[in-house]
């Protein structure tokens, strides 16, 4: 990397001088800190991220880059740990996949295939989807009406590193119990607010010429300042299968975390890979067969069984 090309990495300390606050960061702080308050002594905590950030081009947002990211991995995730007893903090992309609600605002047929008019002339449920719904929703009323599902969500780049450091600092005096589960796809370049147009990109001056910042990796400081004694899991994205198992490694090396998750973007819903320091080498594979797959079965079943336990030890060795 050039000099210029160095001085274009924006440090993490100083990125939140420069940007914006979300309009729900406050709101947010006060929920996590009920919400905290609300846990038992020993209760396992895990903050889920989920889907993916968007980096405006204009400070009056028309356009924006996405990350790409449906939401399944965090929702279906957060669903998972819910089952096992965890209290979940879901940070989620607006508009992407939740818990519960995933199998019926994102698919094909949309809301109304759902309903009909029964002969009373009231709506209702079809008899086919009544068992399936009945169940979602009352797990969905369960887990928010005891407290153990709370959910905040972001949009841009920038909402989602004010909150996820608001949430960090808030849980960080737990230590161990908690984990970090950082499946949402964060973007790696962004045009900082002052360098962006304030308002719509014009066409008339004919093609458009990007150039973005590096965003500063913020699993820097959220290991080694925000939360320094929580499990922190953090997963690597990539398309070319070479990439991957070096990039893992990587990441674990720098940033000295618990876990990293690889996955291949094609595969993903079918095989992951746990990278930590004792099995940098040779990862242990969370793999599920087409079959399962075909059948409704989601790899987070497994993956979040094999992270609870290994968090458990976690807390035990930590005690
Ligand atoms: O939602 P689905 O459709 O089910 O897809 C799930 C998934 C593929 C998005 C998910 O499994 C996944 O891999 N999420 C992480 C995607 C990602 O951001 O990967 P990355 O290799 O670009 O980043 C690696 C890690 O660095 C991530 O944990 C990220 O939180 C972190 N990061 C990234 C950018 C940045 N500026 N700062 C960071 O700390």
């Amino acid at each position: 990397m050039s000099l210029a090309d160095m001085r274009r990495v924006i440090d993490p300390d100083t990125y939140f001088d420069h940007n914006s606050p979300p309009t729900n960061l406050q709101w947010a702080h006060d929920q996590v800190d009920e919400f905290v308050k609300r846990q038992s002594p020993d209760q396992r905590i895990v903050l889920v991220t989920s889907g993916g950030t968007t980096v405006p081009l204009e400070n009056n947002t028309v356009r924006f880059v996405d990350n790409f990211s449906a939401g399944t991995r965090g929702s279906s995730s957060a669903e998972q740990f819910l089952a096992m007893g965890y209290a979940v903090v879901f940070l989620y992309r607006e508009q992407s996949l939740q818990p519960f609600n995933r199998h019926y605002s994102h698919n094909s047929k949309g809301l109304l295939s759902y309903l009909e008019r029964g002969s009373d002339g009231q709506i209702r449920v079809k008899p086919e989807w009544e068992q399936q719904l009945g169940r979602d929703l009352d797990l969905y009323q369960k887990f928010t009406g005891e407290g153990k599902l709370l959910m905040l969500n972001f949009t841009t780049l920038s909402d989602y590193l004010f909150l996820l450091r608001e949430v960090s600092l808030l849980v960080a005096s737990l230590g161990p119990r908690v984990m970090f589960y950082l499946a949402a796809a964060v973007s790696d370049f962004f045009i900082p607010s002052h360098s962006m147009s304030e308002h719509k990109i014009q066409s008339a001056a004919g093609d458009l010429t990007l150039r973005m910042n590096q965003v500063p990796k913020f699993l820097g400081p959220l290991v080694k300042n925000w939360v320094p004694l929580c499990f922190i899991v953090s997963f690597k994205l990539e398309t070319d299968p070479e990439l991957l198992g070096p990039k893992a490694r990587h990441a674990l090396e720098k940033y000295g975390h618990q876990v990293v998750i690889a996955n291949m973007l094609d595969t993903r819903k079918q095989k992951v890979w746990l990278f930590t320091k004792n099995e940098a080498i040779c990862p242990a594979a969370i793999e599920i067969s087409k079959e399962d797959l075909d059948a409704g079965k989601d790899i987070e079943q497994d993956l979040v069984v094999e992270l609870a336990r290994r968090h458990q030890q976690y807390i035990s060795d930590a005690k």
